[in-house]
């Protein structure tokens, strides 16, 4: 059945894609870089999750002894997901025969299962990790490259006396790109008129390079009933914004006080996990122009984080959930965009992806099957 003025065809593949904006929302993103996948504290001792890396499942597991490991998440007896495993001190153990598998993916233990048959050679695929930031950063590509890839640093979150912050994390069913699209767009404020985060944005200057698109814009931030009262326009200047889509993150500073990174994490073509992490110097005492310690600032964060932050940022993933299913409708209908960073953001998500096309041909799955099939 086809609604009327839809296309019947299902939006094109990378290699199909016809323009920018098409090639952007089939592209997925380079996996030789380092990937924020879920929070420290949610991978307990002896816990084992499921990662997926644009389709390609990870089993992230916590030894007794707290070391974090992640392997393929398949067994390669009867091809189980070794997440519905459990884990024996430092070992990954599948449910079903129980194989047991190390940190570096050698088979340790059929002896159970091995009707006298010698050991067999087999060897899980594993992906680097690591801890920074309170979150579980992986590696989905090639782990040779993995030492030359630089993980982001905040040095506002390090240090004797980091700044106050906070992180929140979404699954939204919509492609990656159209999340870096969102966060860089100013132009959408009509759907937030209720809390106010930014009104009246003007694009001032932008620039592209090889690596990032950086874009500031004269704006008026935080204008809404609660973040009004507690920012401290005194000290931190709020009538402009520098946003960066530095890929495969995204950044933004408001008068070096307010700022702000995304790290997505492409689960597939059309579903998207992002992580926000904000942190703040920029908080006073209200109806005072005392600046707020910094348990204040958290104990203010915590409450503001349900009462505001949540609820803007699930405005933006209604959104962006139904572009999506726009897109899968009228993928082929002719690319109206005002804001000129726009193109730019796309181009450099479909610029990434056809260079790690060109320099491997393995790894991770290049046209992912889509739902339904
Ligand atoms: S399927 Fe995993 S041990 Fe048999
Ligand atoms: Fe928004």
């Amino acid at each position: 059945m086809s609604v009327e003025g839809a296309s019947s065809r299902r939006p094109p593949s990378f290699q199909q894609a016809e323009n920018t904006r098409q090639k952007a929302r089939a592209a997925g993103l380079d996996p030789d870089r380092w990937y924020a996948v879920e929070y420290a504290r949610a991978v307990k001792k002896r816990h084992i999750t499921e990662v997926t890396f644009w389709n390609t499942s990870i089993a992230l597991y916590r030894g007794e002894d707290g070391v974090l490991a992640a392997v393929q998440n398949r067994c390669p007896h009867r091809q189980l997901k070794l997440s519905h495993g459990v884990v024996q001190r430092c070992h990954l153990r599948c449910a079903y025969h129980g194989w047991t598998f190390d940190r570096d993916g050698r088979l340790v233990d059929y002896s159970h299962d091995s009707f006298g048959k010698p050991l067999l050679k087999k060897r899980l695929r594993v992906y680097p990790v690591r801890v920074r930031y309170g979150l579980i950063w992986l590696f989905p590509g090639d782990p040779t490259k993995a030492e030359h890839q630089l993980l982001p640093t905040i040095p506002e979150l390090e240090g004797d006396s980091p700044w106050a912050h906070m992180m929140m994390d979404f699954t939204w069913q919509t492609h990656h790109s159209m999340v870096i699209d969102n966060i860089c767009d100013f132009a959408h404020a009509f759907l937030h008129r209720k809390y106010r985060p930014f009104t009246d944005a003007k694009l001032r200057h932008y620039q592209a390079d090889e690596r990032r698109v950086t874009l500031t814009y004269d704006t008026h931030m935080a204008q809404g009933r609660i973040s009004g009262i507690f920012v401290d326009r005194r000290r931190v200047n709020t009538r402009s914004i520098e946003l960066c889509y530095e890929y495969p993150y995204q950044w933004s500073d408001t008068g070096g006080k307010i700022k702000h990174w995304c790290f997505v994490l492409p689960v597939d073509l059309r579903q998207t996990r992002v992580f926000f992490v904000f942190y703040f110097d920029a908080m006073k005492i209200p109806l005072t122009p005392l600046k707020m310690p910094r348990w204040l600032q958290e104990m203010a964060l915590r409450i503001a984080k349900p009462l505001l932050f949540r609820p803007l940022l699930a405005q933006d993933g209604m959104a962006l959930e139904a572009e999506q299913q726009g897109y899968e409708q009228h993928w082929d209908a002719p690319p109206i965009e005002l804001n000129p960073t726009v193109p730019l953001l796309q181009q450099l998500t479909a610029r990434k992806w056809e260079d790690y096309l060109a320099r491997s041909g393995a790894g991770i799955e290049q046209s992912p099957p889509q739902r339904g099939e």
